[in-house]
């Protein structure tokens, strides 16, 4: 094991040892050896805190929400509607008003493209994505570009997988009506700038729809002091249940913009002469809603929000920093993915052997990572390769899990280069 120096791990009271014992799932045996958990940007394992929320709900208060006077409905309805003002807290929105539950940041991208999308964008107008968009935030719009005939530009990147601010103030035309575009990559972990890049769009009067799903389980975001107009995440990435998430929009836009799904509790009054729609973010919200996920996901908001995260935060950038300069040690690896500023994410090809097989080796080894195109195929294209292996940390992780993956991938290499 080669000697990784300038990594200590930070001495403070962010212990990851401690913090592993909130998660169970990560103490178990795959395939004879201990599970080590690295496809955490696809989805985080959860905590015991959120796993129990969502036992003590159905144990003891499940009911549907804003439709009951009983006792049950009372306290579901309570607990679901406390998570909107978590959740403003957290993201530092102005409104609750301003929080919309969906499913996840392909449901919010999709509502905007379905709504908001629908009334800025007309036959011959463009929209600006950029190259490393995930494919939740480029087939949305290529649906709403050929529905009303508009056109996407892209901005470009370079080799180490940052965006090019030149390139990107160079798209804009009187025919520009919105930006939509990742905070951090998926596949590469940049975290682009994107105030600067919200900043330049504003200058022009174009709106920005920010897709902050591999963002927000890393690091603060907050949404004023960005000043996007939109801004969707996903609660399954940062310890919460799958099925949830969060659309931020400034107020301003939500109040003009038509419903994306009817039915129940998405209205004010309904008749077959003429239905009128709830205020929001209720227009948004139709049908019984995720109420069991949807408060498990406060729980995780929760965890979140405790002042030891920013610690952790900083451990996970150590992680990155153990982890690069140990697999650059490693002949015939390549980084795929450079940038100056990165969440805990390492893509990468080794020379001569397929992603998918050197996933499935570590996969008998108890490794878990992702191999293939992370649903980024533009960004696969643009460094020519079918796809990588991309091992993805979280707080829970250990430096000793890091050097156990260095170990498979020397083996591995031992086993499949021809
Ligand atoms: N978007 C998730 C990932 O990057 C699924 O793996």
């Amino acid at each position: 094991m080669p000697e990784i120096r300038n990594t200590k791990m930070p001495s403070n009271s962010f212990n990851p040892t401690i913090a592993r014992m909130d998660f169970p799932i990560l103490s178990q045996i795959v395939h004879g050896k201990p599970l080590i958990y690295f496809d955490n940007a696809a989805s985080s394992q959860k905590p015991v805190q959120v796993i129990n929320a969502l036992s003590v709900y159905y144990s003891t208060y499940h009911s549907n929400v804003h439709r009951g006077v009983h006792h049950l409905s009372g306290l579901a309805s309570n607990a679901y509607d406390s998570v909107r003002i978590k959740t403003q807290k957290y993201i530092n929105s102005e409104s609750e008003k301003e929080i919309v539950f969906v499913r996840g940041t392909t449901e919010g991208i999709n509502l905007i493209t379905n709504t908001f999308g629908t009334q800025q964008v007309k036959e011959g107008d463009e929209i600006i994505l950029s190259e490393m968009e995930h494919h939740s935030n480029i087939v949305p719009w290529q649906i709403l570009c050929d529905k009303q005939k508009a056109s996407i530009r892209v901005i470009p990147m370079n080799e180490d997988g940052e965006l090019i601010y030149e390139e990107y103030i160079k798209l804009f035309n009187a025919k520009t009506k919105l930006v939509a575009m990742t905070y951090v990559s998926n596949s590469l972990g940049t975290i682009n700038p994107i105030k600067q890049f919200i900043d330049f769009a504003h200058k022009h009067n174009v709106p920005v729809i920010i897709d902050a799903a591999q963002a927000v389980p890393h690091m603060q975001v907050d949404v004023q002091a960005l000043n996007c107009d939109f801004l969707a995440f996903s609660g399954h990435k940062m310890l919460g249940p799958t099925g949830t998430g969060i659309l931020y929009g400034k107020l301003v836009h939500l109040e003009s913009m038509p419903p994306f799904h009817g039915g129940g509790d998405m209205i004010a009054s309904v008749s077959f002469e003429k239905t009128t729609y709830a205020d929001v973010p209720s227009k948004f919200e139709a049908g019984t809603p995720n109420i069991a996920d949807v408060i498990a996901f406060g729980v995780a908001l929760d965890y979140m929000s405790r002042p030891v995260m920013k610690e952790a935060f900083e451990y996970e950038e150590n992680l990155l920093n153990y982890g690069t300069k140990l697999l650059e040690q490693i002949p015939g690896l390549r980084i795929i993915g450079t940038a100056y500023q990165k969440t805990p994410v390492l893509s990468f090809v080794i020379e001569g052997l397929n992603a998918l097989d050197v996933g499935m080796y570590l996969d008998t080894r108890g490794i878990a990572v992702r191999t293939g195109q992370h649903c980024t195929e533009p960004v696969m294209k643009y460094f020519g390769i079918p796809g990588t292996i991309r091992a993805s940390f979280m707080f829970y992780n250990l430096k000793d899990e890091i050097d156990q993956l260095y170990i498979g991938l020397i083996e591995s290499i031992k086993l499949l280069r021809k």
